[in-house]
């Protein structure tokens, strides 16, 4: 391929995009080909394509080359006429390799935002350049070129007041949690997936994922798609001290107290996850009803307040028990039944793998169910879940599907 073409093909590479502000990226293609163009004395022309797919548009330039082609840029004489005629078919078409790459850098920095609490400026009123220019220099850079990419993407709407979400980037941060959970809480194991494949690494013991993010995403995308249909389902029950194994930085077990006015105890392993509880405890003002333990939800007996619970309420944590094998699961389950009151309820939500047969879209449950083969880990569907509850003596009350893709709660009650 001759130079100048490469140069057009890679220009065109990074002004193709989806936007409803395409005049944006017309100005800036024209400004870039002009100086190409100056720069090899090159006649162009330059058209535009919007006809690809609803809301994405193409830029194609034509320039033409004269007896020089191929010869670099720099090397034409000035005034000499050149025209270069290479096409940029291959750069401008569909390529799904790109569609991956898009997702990547845009879940990357939507997720990232979230995680240094940008985000939250972004959905409300937008961010406008006192924010920005109120950062050390290379921050405020790298955030003016975060949403002037995002804008390229159509995630936001450039104008005078500064930058604000598109009604497409509204609906991708409504989902938030889910890049949250999967950039914040499993970008490195992600990143290490070949020395795990080759270079004798280990999950959990060269690296491991980052017990904060996965409990804030995991907090953020189950209180959009769970935790309605989990309260829905305990406005059935009725409770006064509540055990959350695994609680994450505590969200749920926060609102259920402070809802359902009862008492509540969290486990957690993870210190992260701990710290952000305790901080949300004391600014929800309910250290005298909420308390926060940093332990191994795996040793029952070591837990005190279990004997005297009436709702234990486990989001997201089992299958980790399940990854020691069925058997420990159920020899798990059958001794919370022991200790647990008669009576008692359990609330358990989880994700069912990705079901084959269901002819519907997969969506989340492949990607979710990879995440936790990277850390050794299997999930079973509901009906599974079922059969461990029964057989460890447990009566299952309800099984409830949610808006979380593959998302199961499983109501349960010791017997009275
Ligand atoms: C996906 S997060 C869910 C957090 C919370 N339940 C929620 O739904 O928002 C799973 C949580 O379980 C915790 N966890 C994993 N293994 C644990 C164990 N053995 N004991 C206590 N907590 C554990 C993790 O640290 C993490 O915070």
């Amino acid at each position: 391929m001759d130079p100048v073409t490469a140069i057009l093909m890679k220009t065109l590479s990074v002004v193709r995009g989806r936007s409803s502000s395409a005049n944006g990226h017309i100005v800036r293609c024209d400004l870039l080909l002009a100086v190409v163009a100056r720069s090899c004395g090159a006649k162009m022309a330059l058209s535009i394509d919007c006809g690809v797919r609803p809301g994405l548009f193409t830029l194609a330039a034509s320039v033409e080359l004269g007896p020089d082609r191929g010869r670099p840029p720099r090397q034409i004489r000035k005034g000499h006429s050149v025209s270069i005629t290479g096409s940029t078919k291959r750069a401008t078409v569909d390529r799904p390799a790109f569609e991956l790459f898009e997702g990547y850098a845009v879940s990357s920095i939507i997720a990232s935002l979230e995680m240094v609490g940008l985000l939250d400026l972004l959905e409300a009123d937008g961010i406008g350049e006192e924010v920005i220019v109120d950062r050390m220099p290379d921050a405020a850079a790298l955030l003016r070129a975060s949403l002037r990419f995002l804008a390229q993407r159509g995630v936001v709407e450039e104008s005078a007041a500064g930058y604000a979400l598109s009604d497409y980037g509204r609906e991708v941060c409504r989902d938030k949690g889910y890049l949250v959970w999967l950039v914040g809480g499993y970008g490195e194991p992600l990143r290490r997936i070949e020395s795990f494949l080759g270079g004798g690494k280990r999950y959990g013991e060269d690296y491991v994922r980052d017990g904060k993010w996965v409990a804030g995403g995991a907090a953020l995308l189950g209180g959009r798609d769970v935790v309605p249909q989990a309260k829905d389902l305990l406005r059935q029950t009725s409770f006064n001290q509540v055990l959350d194994l695994g609680c994450g930085n505590a969200r749920l077990l926060i609102s259920l107290c402070q809802e359902f006015d009862a008492n509540g105890v969290g486990i957690d392993i993870s210190p992260e996850a701990c710290a952000d509880a305790r901080a949300a405890v004391a600014a929800q003002h309910v250290t005298d009803r909420v308390v926060i333990t940093q332990a191994d939800a795996g040793a029952l007996g070591e837990i005190d307040a279990l004997a005297n619970t009436d709702l234990v309420v486990t989001f997201f944590l089992l299958h980790e028990i399940l990854a020691l094998g069925k058997d420990v699961l159920i020899a798990y389950l059958t001794e919370m039944a022991r200790i647990l009151p008669g009576g008692a309820h359990l609330l358990i939500a989880e994700v069912e793998p990705p079901a084959r047969e269901s002819g519907l879209p997969e969506r989340f449950t492949p990607e979710f169910t990879y995440v936790h083969a990277l850390m050794r880990q299997v999930l079973i569907p509901a009906d599974e879940w079922v059969a461990v509850l029964e057989t460890s003596g447990f009566a299952v009350r309800t099984v409830q599907r949610n808006d979380m893709p593959g998302g199961i709660l499983l109501l349960a009650q010791t017997s009275a």
